[in-house]
């Protein structure tokens, strides 16, 4: 197993919004996870990547336990996530947005820049190269040296997607993908999420937009009220009866 999440609550006072959560991730899964508005989605994935303590329970990436480490740590190890809610710089380019978002920038520092000149000039050289194939494969060339602050909705979406790419994932969780994303956008995103789930990369997509989520997700997590109601193949986890009574019969 690549990730375990195990027995996981997640508490704002009295507010249970993850409650008693398990679920396994194996390496290069496809998994989707839907639910109502609240169901405690967002959260759960901030109690995975770690911008959220847990109140109880564990938290197992490639073997390690990682339920107290700081985000930079499980990123480390290859774990990363998307926010529903864009976040990217919007005064830098979105070259800029990319290269702010790799790891080790280790020649940063006035002495190692004053010392080392040279290795600094390459690593950033490499840097860019990285972040040019990202900005390739998720088609956002053409903006390269725009302001990402002027992108549109879609293209913040990809540019998301690029910068947590610049951290070489081995799993990366999505919050909402495809939300206020037009549907040509929406097949060009599906198409770049089932290549890196070629690539070997474990995705983790959570999504209200059930159709796009149910044509290529390999397995399917439904939530509710902080819990998990239903997991497995998606079109009996859309027939399982909890799951259409939490949608009140909505569910397509
Ligand atoms: N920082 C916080 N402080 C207090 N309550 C919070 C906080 N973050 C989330 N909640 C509450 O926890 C519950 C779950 O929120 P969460 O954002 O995880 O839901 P979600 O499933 O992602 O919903 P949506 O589909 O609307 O994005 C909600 O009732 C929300 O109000
Ligand atoms: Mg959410």
């Amino acid at each position: 197993m690549m990730l375990e999440v195990q027995q996981v609550c997640v508490d704002f006072d009295a507010f249970r919004a993850v409650n008693d959560v398990s679920l396994t991730i194996s390496s290069g899964e496809l998994l989707g996870i839907a639910g109502t508005n609240g169901a405690g989605k967002s959260t759960l994935f901030a109690a995975i990547a770690g911008q959220q303590a847990t109140s109880t329970g564990r938290i197992m990436f490639q073997g390690q336990d990682v339920t107290s480490q700081p985000v930079y740590a499980r990123a480390r190890l290859g774990l990363a996530r998307t926010f529903q809610t864009p976040r990217e710089f919007a005064r830098l380019t979105v070259l800029e947005n990319l290269l702010a978002a790799a790891p080790n920038k280790r020649y940063e520092s006035i002495f190692s820049c004053w010392f080392a000149r040279n290795a600094s000039k390459r690593h950033e050289q490499e840097l860019i190269q990285h972040a040019d194939e990202i900005l390739e494969f998720v088609r956002l060339s053409v903006v390269r040296n725009q302001h990402a602050g002027g992108l549109s909705g879609g293209q913040k979406k990809l540019l998301e997607l690029a910068r947590v790419l610049m951290l070489k994932p081995s799993l990366i969780m999505l919050d909402e993908p495809f939300a206020g994303v037009n549907p040509v956008l929406i097949g060009a995103i599906v198409a770049v999420l089932e290549k890196l789930n070629k690539q070997g990369i474990a995705l983790v997509i959570v999504e209200h937009h059930l159709q796009a989520l149910k044509s290529f997700v390999q397995r399917l997590v439904v939530m509710d009220q902080g819990q998990i109601l239903a997991d497995g193949d998606p079109h009996l986890v859309l027939e399982d009866s909890r799951v259409q009574a939490a949608y009140m019969g909505g569910v397509v």
